[in-house]
């Protein structure tokens, strides 16, 4: 009930308000209603930039048809069959229209569709999408932005380019298109469509968008808010996707010179609706949604890519008890958290420092418990050893002063016998023979030739 009442109290000051409101007569013309002309100055005298990312297999006509919409030549360099991964190409020009100047970038895939493998066919592309976006909020972030002379490089609009032999859709066309229609103004084209009859075209189309609408693709439809352009923008959604012919050859047909392709058996013409959608694609990419591919890009992709980045580097709008953001928390959150995050750090870095310390400890205890018990080991190796020798050398010895007392012994005897024969000498040869055939005789000889 009290409610209820507060609720009419607030009507009424409402309504209160709006009749106080007043309606200030100009007795002159103060000049404000040229702030729209003097905006449309300011731009025209900046210039603007569109940027347009071509999707495609290699040689489906990409460069042709960017050839034939901006009536230039740009350089078209005829790309391999054999490339290893798809690579973006970007070629920019600036061009102009009237006063308008326009600095036009075109992204071309190459060697899309060329690998055995095309898993990773699309992460370049979306990689290069998102480098652009990337720039631009590096550069939004800046403390000294220049948004206004920056080059803006997000891609506008990603014409995609199906090819028209087949029944529809390849697996690789549906998922490079789903991946794609999150970061871009998806725009798909039917290429080279003058190889295929009006009734396959049709059929062609219908599946398409058949398999588009089954997949969940997000293809770009052009917008019907705005009562000036809603029923053109309309009628060319469902004619989507555009089936597009691309010449840059010059044709006399009747007595006009015209973009066709010229076969043996008559011409197709690039701006005749009759023969494709051409000038319908120009139409409604230039003319009349250039300024809604801008603001698509910004408000929609771009923004989308800005928020997941920021959330993903820690912003939030309201902080744990709802308040609202405010930049300085964050910023003071955010120290903290770092704060925290390095002393942990550190405090891991410092154990498993501490711990690969003891580990190395623990090692060199063990190595030198081995060197310890390898030493004692040798040590008492070369005990017995020198014990050993010990015991020989005592043998030896032994052995020695034993031959010695027998030398001794010998040369005694060896005296007394030379002293018995000076006292009676020989008789005969034959005693001598005896002499010396005796066993201490034999002994002293052969001890003095030890010596
Ligand atoms: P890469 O840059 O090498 O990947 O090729 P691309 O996709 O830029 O194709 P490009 O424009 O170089 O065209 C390749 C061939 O297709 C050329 O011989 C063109 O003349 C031809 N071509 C281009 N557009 C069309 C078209 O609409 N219809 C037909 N029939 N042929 C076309
Ligand atoms: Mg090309």
């Amino acid at each position: 009930m009290k409610a209820a009442h507060s609720h009419t109290q607030l009507l009424r000051t409402m309504a209160a308000s709006e009749n106080e409101k007043r309606s200030v007569e100009l007795s002159g013309h103060v000049g404000f209603d040229s702030l729209p002309d003097q905006l449309v100055s300011k731009s025209v005298a900046q210039g603007f930039c569109f940027n347009i990312l071509c999707v495609g297999e290699t040689g489906i006509g990409k460069s042709t048809l960017m050839n034939t919409l901006f009536n230039t030549t740009f350089e078209n360099e005829e790309v391999s069959h054999y490339e290893e991964e798809v690579t973006l190409r970007s070629q920019t020009c600036d061009l102009q229209e009237s006063n308008v100047k326009l600095r036009l970038t075109i992204v071309h895939t190459v060697g899309f569709g060329d690998q055995i493998n095309r898993e990773e066919s699309c992460k370049p592309i979306l990689d290069y999408i998102d480098a652009q976006f990337e720039k631009y909020l590096e550069e939004e972030l800046k403390i000294r932005r220049s948004l206004c002379t920056y080059h803006d490089t997000r891609i506008h609009t990603c014409l995609y380019f199906i090819a028209p032999t087949g029944h529809s859709l390849k697996s690789l066309d549906l998922i490079t298109m789903k991946k794609l229609d999150s970061k871009v103004n998806l725009i798909p084209v039917i290429a080279k469509s003058d190889t295929v009859t009006r009734s396959e075209l049709d059929k062609l189309k219908r599946r398409i968008m058949s398999e588009l609408v089954s997949n969940g693709v997000q293809i770009y439809n052009f917008p019907t808010e705005d009562e000036a352009v809603s029923e053109i923008n309309c009628s060319m959604n469902n004619l989507l996707p555009f089936a597009v012919v691309g010449s840059t050859d010059d044709v006399k047909v009747g007595n006009k010179m015209v973009k066709a392709r010229l076969f043996p058996w008559g011409s197709v013409q690039v701006e005749n609706e009759n023969h494709c959608d051409f000038v319908k694609l120009r139409e409604m990419l230039l003319r009349v949604n250039m300024e809604d591919l801008y603001e698509q890009t910004h408000t929609h992709h771009y923004e989308l890519y800005r928020r997941c980045k920021l959330e993903e580097m820690g912003f939030k709008d309201t902080g744990p008890d709802n308040h609202s953001f405010s930049l300085q928390e964050t910023y003071k959150a955010k120290k903290k958290e770092f704060f925290i995050e390095r002393q942990q750090k550190e405090e891991s870095m410092r154990q498993m420092f501490v711990n690969k310390v003891k580990e190395a400890e623990v090692e060199l205890k063990e190595k030198e418990k081995e060197l310890h018990d390898r030493f004692e080991q040798l040590k008492t190796k070369h005990q017995e050893e020198k014990k050993n020798l010990e015991e020989k050398r005592r043998e030896l010895e032994e052995e020695m002063n034993a031959f010695n007392r027998r030398k001794v012994a010998a040369e005694t005897l060896m005296g007394q016998a030379l002293q018995g024969c000076s006292q009676q000498p020989f008789k005969k040869d034959k005693d001598k023979k005896n002499f010396f055939s005796l066993p201490s005789a034999c002994s002293l000889t052969s001890g003095r030739n030890l010596n």
